[in-house]
């Protein structure tokens, strides 16, 4: 499964990027404004410190300016993934962009239903927001097993991005079912390395050592400072 961050923060980009687990980059206008940058400036930014796929959301509604915004989106860099919202307008401009071999990614999607007809129209991507099913007592992660499911009955070529994915067990379940894509905010990669028995294990390994080395008067041992 590959692994994007959904963030418009280049320095938590960056620092994910590090870990060596990143393979691309979801934006969506909230992200952008939470920065307050000019997109083109940002998604360029992005673009430079992520080698992989970058996707910049238009903010028009009627499908010929979704294109126009699209192409000059496109423009900024070889890896920028038009964001369209599902809809009548969004899957013109889906059409008229592939035409172009501009990729995009269809987002805003909520059943399997829009989903088909987003990888149907030529989608790159398609987008299921499961958190924000979750938040209103709907299954989100039964939507993306449908959406894996049929994807597979028809050898569609459009990915699975899994999106708005709020906890590990989102990221989990998306592994398990298949998903192409996982987005996930920076604070979210951090959470999935840690585990209490992890912590737990490795203090214990360092102590033993230090107090086997201390008694080898390999120097005075200091305890390390409390994890957090
Ligand atoms: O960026 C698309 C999606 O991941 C946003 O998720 O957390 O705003 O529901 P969220």
């Amino acid at each position: 499964m590959k692994i994007f961050v959904d963030s418009a923060n280049v320095e938590d980009i960056a620092e994910a990027v590090s870990l060596g687990v990143v393979d691309g980059v979801t934006t969506n206008p909230s992200l952008i404004a939470k920065e307050d940058v000019d997109i083109h400036t940002r998604i360029r930014q992005i673009c430079e410190v992520v080698d992989g796929p970058v996707s910049a959301e238009v903010v028009t509604t009627e499908w010929e300016a979704m294109v126009e915004e699209g192409i000059e989106l496109s423009a900024i860099h070889d890896n920028v993934v038009v964001k369209v919202p599902i809809g009548s307008a969004g899957l013109r401009a889906v059409v008229k962009l592939r035409e172009k071999n501009i990729n995009t990614n269809v987002t805003l999607i909520f059943n399997p239903s829009q989903a088909l007809l987003a990888a149907k129209a030529g989608a790159s991507y398609v987008s299921p927001f499961v958190g924000r099913l979750d938040d209103i007592a709907v299954n989100g992660m039964e939507m993306v097993a449908d959406i894996v499911q049929i994807f597979e009955n028809y050898d569609f070529t459009t990915q699975v991005l899994v999106a708005s994915i709020r906890n590990p067990v989102h990221f989990l379940e998306a592994a398990k079912m298949g998903a192409d894509v996982a987005t996930i905010p920076p604070p979210l990669i951090h959470q999935l390395l840690k585990h209490p028995l992890t912590d737990i294990g490795l203090e214990k390994f360092l102590t033993d050592w230090h107090l086997s080395a201390s008694s080898r008067s390999m120097g005075p041992w200091k305890p390390r400072k409390e994890i957090k």
